[in-house]
């Protein structure tokens, strides 16, 4: 059986039936999910009760992954989860949530700025698939914004404008922003800045979409502060409602997005409550600008 895709937000996502990932995945479901993913940029699978084998080898099943090393403030000794994974839950190795004031869980707070994942990396992802193991009783949803969309209602001056930009992207901006400063010298040469431009094309839909993220802290040939500026005030107009999604987890959900084509972030719940959270995520094709370091 194929599966079906039903748009559940404004101007984009999707809720996929009809797939079950604990079954290896045909080629024609596979064909059916990337044509989904370029089309609504936000896939939704529901009662997916899978282990992270599985959550694995589905991401698998649709491209090369990328690794998460180095992309945190946890040290290798301390993952809980193998590097294949993301680990954006709140808990450490023992599955005890972090305390309020962990230095891990105040840099992860970070994920509830808007952005694309690992677009501090010169070569950022494309899709992220994230699976609900445990969720709080309040709070803790995720919101995504439609940045094809938030391009197309650019006016035309400011379509010129953006064009050939190009920003600086580390995650060491994102965290300035929530007011978290005390990086290691080690650390600031892990997060040392990357190069972005701003316009995206889509490889197949040929779609244009604005490239935003709250790690971008700088444009290529702007003073800082004005940079600073267009880039909030950038936010703030693809961020509005009507390019917004709010994803409410369910136990055994499974989000998929495309982060070339849109921006997330988690919203807040409750420290002391565990919220499980693991994240494969497929790899990008290369950098978007020729010199991206
Ligand atoms: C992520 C992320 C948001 C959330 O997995 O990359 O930003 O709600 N997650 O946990
Ligand atoms: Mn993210």
């Amino acid at each position: 059986m194929s599966i079906a895709i039903r748009q559940v937000g404004p101007c984009f996502a999707g809720e996929v039936d009809g797939l079950d990932m604990r079954q290896p995945l045909s080629h024609e479901d596979a064909a059916a999910i990337h044509a989904g993913m370029d089309r609504y940029a936000v896939l939704v699978f529901r009662d997916q009760t899978i282990d992270d084998a599985q959550q694995l080898a589905f991401t698998q099943a649709l491209g090369p992954i990328e690794q998460a090393i180095g992309t945190s403030l946890c040290a290798a000794q301390d993952y809980r989860l193998p590097t294949t994974f993301a680990d954006v839950s709140n808990l450490d190795k023992t599955n005890t949530p972090f305390a309020r004031d962990d230095r891990r869980r105040l840099f992860a707070i970070g994920n509830r700025l808007w952005h694309s994942d690992s677009s501090f990396k010169a070569t950022p992802a494309k899709y992220s698939l994230l699976h609900a193991i445990s969720i709080p009783t309040k709070g803790g949803n995720t919101q995504f914004a439609d940045m094809r969309a938030a391009y197309d209602a650019l006016d035309e001056e400011t379509k010129a404008e953006v064009q050939d930009m190009v920003c600086e992207h580390s995650q060491m901006f994102s965290r300035q922003l929530i007011g978290f400063f005390d990086f290691t010298d080690e650390e600031r040469e892990r997060f040392r800045p990357v190069r972005q431009c701003m316009v995206r094309t889509h490889p197949v839909t040929g779609r244009k979409s604005l490239y935003l993220s709250s790690h971008a802290g700088g444009i290529v040939g702007w003073p800082m502060p004005e940079a600073r500026g267009y880039l909030r005030d950038l936010i703030e107009h693809a961020t509005q409602r009507e390019f917004v999604y709010t994803h409410k987890w369910r136990l055994g959900d499974l989000v998929m997005w495309d982060n070339r084509q849109t921006m997330h972030r988690a919203r807040p719940f409750p420290a002391e409550q565990p919220r499980d959270m693991r994240r494969t995520t497929l790899a990008g094709d290369g950098p978007t600008v020729a010199q991206a370091a």
